[in-house]
């Protein structure tokens, strides 16, 4: 009898969950970047998950955005981080009209357009079909610490949880939930925006086998890393001060970049609204080597300290455009 239900248990699990179970039939836009590059043959990502529980992926959609959920007690869990929320610094949206490029001049356009911030960050969309996490400067200047996370997603989201979210790391039920929500967000056929000719290309495959000349082919069509270049503000002789910016501009920067922080309410005592006060205050340490000059405080950030953790990432070349720093100060100049 006990084995009756064992049996007969475990053939349901089977039906209902279909574990690592993967569709057949024609690629289409709705299919999901992991199935396709899995039915071509591709390696299995050490992340993955087949798990697309609803209730599993909206807890995992509330820790990202609002740093709790309801635990599976039942009961409220603890907030992530007491000073910040993922969504603080990540988008969990496309934020790149091109996929294949990081380029922040079309991602403010595209950010305007689709009412989204502009982050310091990357975004979650598609973070699970990355191969390679802190990438380039991130690597060269934390060394060891962000070595793990280079080819893991799991390290890069823990040390992200402590080291950058200035928080407690997730516990396992929570690191499912993200992951689960990850997932669900992955990229599908239909934002690599490919063509007809191309479907027909991807359903030429040879089922079974190894299709490494389109694995290598569909991946052309999006990043597997974010690039990362890191900048010392730019040399007092070179910065124009806002005499070629673009006012408009730079107030998006302002509005959808600095403000996404510094509002009033959000994570920094050090508010920024759109009056003149605040405004004037960044215009007239413009020129001094502070720590409120534009040119020092969006390449350089700023740290957490023991006794007050908020802290400011830096912007790198691939979030923040020295045209859209210029911008920016062009804005302030307007006050
Ligand atoms: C204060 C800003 C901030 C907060 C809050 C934050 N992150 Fe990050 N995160 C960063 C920065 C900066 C990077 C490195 C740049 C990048 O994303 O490419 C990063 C990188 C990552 C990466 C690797 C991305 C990549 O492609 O290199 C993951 C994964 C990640 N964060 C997860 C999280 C999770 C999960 C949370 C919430 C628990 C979180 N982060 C909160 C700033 C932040
Ligand atoms: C992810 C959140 C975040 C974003 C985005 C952000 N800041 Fe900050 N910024 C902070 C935090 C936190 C501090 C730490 C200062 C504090 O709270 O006292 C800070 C500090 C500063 C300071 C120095 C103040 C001081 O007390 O040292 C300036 C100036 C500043 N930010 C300007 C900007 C501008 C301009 C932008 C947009 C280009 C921007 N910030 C974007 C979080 C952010």
């Amino acid at each position: 009898m006990k084995l009756f239900v064992l049996l007969f248990a475990s053939v349901l699990s089977g039906f209902f969950l279909m574990p690592d179970k993967i569709s057949e039939g024609k690629f289409s836009e709705k299919s999901s970047l992991t199935e396709v590059l899995l039915r071509l043959g591709d390696k299995k990502p050490l992340h993955y998950t087949n798990e697309k529980d609803s209730v599993l992926i909206q807890q995992g959609y509330e820790i990202i955005t609002k740093g709790r959920t309801v635990n599976p007690q039942g009961k409220k869990s603890s907030l992530q981080s007491k000073y910040f929320t993922c969504v603080d610094c990540h988008n969990v949206m496309i934020e790149d009209p091109d996929l294949r490029k990081s380029d922040p001049d079309a991602r403010l356009k595209y950010a305007a357009k689709n009412n989204i911030p502009f982050l310091s960050a990357t975004t979650f969309y598609g973070m699970v079909n990355r191969e390679h996490w802190y990438n380039q400067d991130y690597q060269k200047k934390y060394g060891d610490l962000v070595k793990p996370a280079k080819d893991t997603l799991v390290n890069a989201i823990h040390l992200c949880t402590v080291e950058c979210s200035q928080g407690r790391p997730f516990e396992k039920w929570e690191l499912d939930a993200v992951m689960a929500y990850l997932y669900s967000i992955e990229y599908k056929l239909e934002d690599l925006k490919l063509t007809e000719v191309d479907y027909k290309k991807l359903n030429s495959f040879r089922k079974g086998e190894k299709n490494e000349e389109l694995i290598k082919w569909i991946k052309t069509f999006y990043l597997q890393y974010s690039p990362a270049t890191f900048l010392d503000p730019i040399k007092k002789e070179n910065r124009e001060y806002g005499k070629n910016g673009n006012p408009e501009n730079g107030k998006l920067v302002y509005e959808i970049s600095c403000m996404q922080c510094h509002a009033t309410g959000r994570v920094t005592n050090y508010t920024l609204d759109q009056n003149s006060i605040d405004l004037k205050h960044l215009k007239n340490n413009l020129k001094t080597k502070s720590y409120f000059s534009l040119y020092d405080i969006t390449r350089k950030g700023t740290y957490s300290l023991p006794g007050y953790r908020p802290y400011m990432p830096n912007y790198t070349l691939e979030r923040l455009s020295h045209q859209q720093l210029e911008d920016l100060a062009a804005y302030i100049n307007t006050f």
